[in-house]
């Protein structure tokens, strides 16, 4: 039976010391008797402020990514190490913001290259963040183009494949869909729509790890809120949430 999982990606949501502990502790009070695993991904700077916030609470800590070196001539990424010594338990690999991949937003198409992960470096991401002992939450989804053309089958399993490439144990490792289109545009997926791509990215682990496949937590990630959760909870394939602009706030995280 595989554990749901809500992940908060607080993205740049919260973005001072204040903010992030007063939602922490508001978050930690709410999800006190929760069943399902609760994760927050802060800021980077504010990592060590959630740990302390949610000390001695069932909630536990993400960050919202990682480089694939751990020391070197590497100006302004983090290393896995540090992420492992600062009490991080996930990190969330190959998000479509990190990807240049925006489903909304004022970035001009020339700038994209300066936030382009690619498949490559979102393995190379995930491959050390497991030699460090963390737990990748690997993103993975459609644009709208790519869905208009009828290709999210391929684009969603092709991601799935290539971030998972050199893989030995598939232990721990989550996986979200996130339609590009449905992240932070108020417009969701269709929870049975969601259901069956999230039954396919199964079939494909499968393909590749045999019945590991059955433990492996999938979530849904794109405009879930506090009025939407409960359709896409109720789909038997889904296995929790990647939630983005509502998991910043107490109010509608908890
Ligand atoms: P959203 O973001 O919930 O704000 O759409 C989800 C995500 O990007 O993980």
């Amino acid at each position: 039976m595989r554990r749901h999982l809500m992940a908060g990606n607080w993205k740049l949501y919260n973005v001072t010391a204040e903010e992030c502990e007063r939602e922490a502790k508001g978050i930690a009070e709410a999800a006190k008797d929760a069943v399902c695993e609760v994760v927050l991904c802060p800021p980077f700077p504010f990592l060590s402020i959630v740990k302390k916030a949610i000390e001695g609470t069932n909630v536990k800590l993400g960050a919202q990514g990682v480089f694939w070196e751990e020391r070197g001539g590497f100006t302004s990424q983090v290393s896995p190490l540090s992420l492992k010594d600062l009490g991080c338990e996930y990190v969330i690999i190959g998000h479509s913001e990190t990807r240049g991949r925006f489903g909304v937003g004022s970035v001009k198409e020339e700038l994209l290259f300066y936030f382009s992960e690619s498949d490559e470096t979102v393995n190379l991401k995930v491959l050390s963040a497991l030699k460090a002992g963390l737990k990748p939450i690997i993103c993975v989804g459609e644009t709208i183009s790519e869905r208009k053309a009828g290709k999210q089958d391929e684009i969603v399993s092709y991601q799935v494949e290539r971030a998972l490439a050199n893989v030995g144990d598939i232990e721990g490792i989550v996986i979200a869909y996130e339609p590009v289109w449905a992240i932070g545009t108020g417009e969701f997926c269709d929870p049975d729509e969601a259901n069956r791509i999230i039954r396919l990215i199964r079939n494909k682990v499968r393909e590749l790890f045999g019945d590991k496949a059955e433990e492996m937590r999938i979530l849904y990630g794109g405009s879930v809120d506090p009025g939407n959760i409960k359709s896409f909870m109720e789909k038997e394939e889904i296995d929790g949430a990647l939630v983005g602009r509502a998991s910043a706030k107490a109010e509608s995280f908890g």
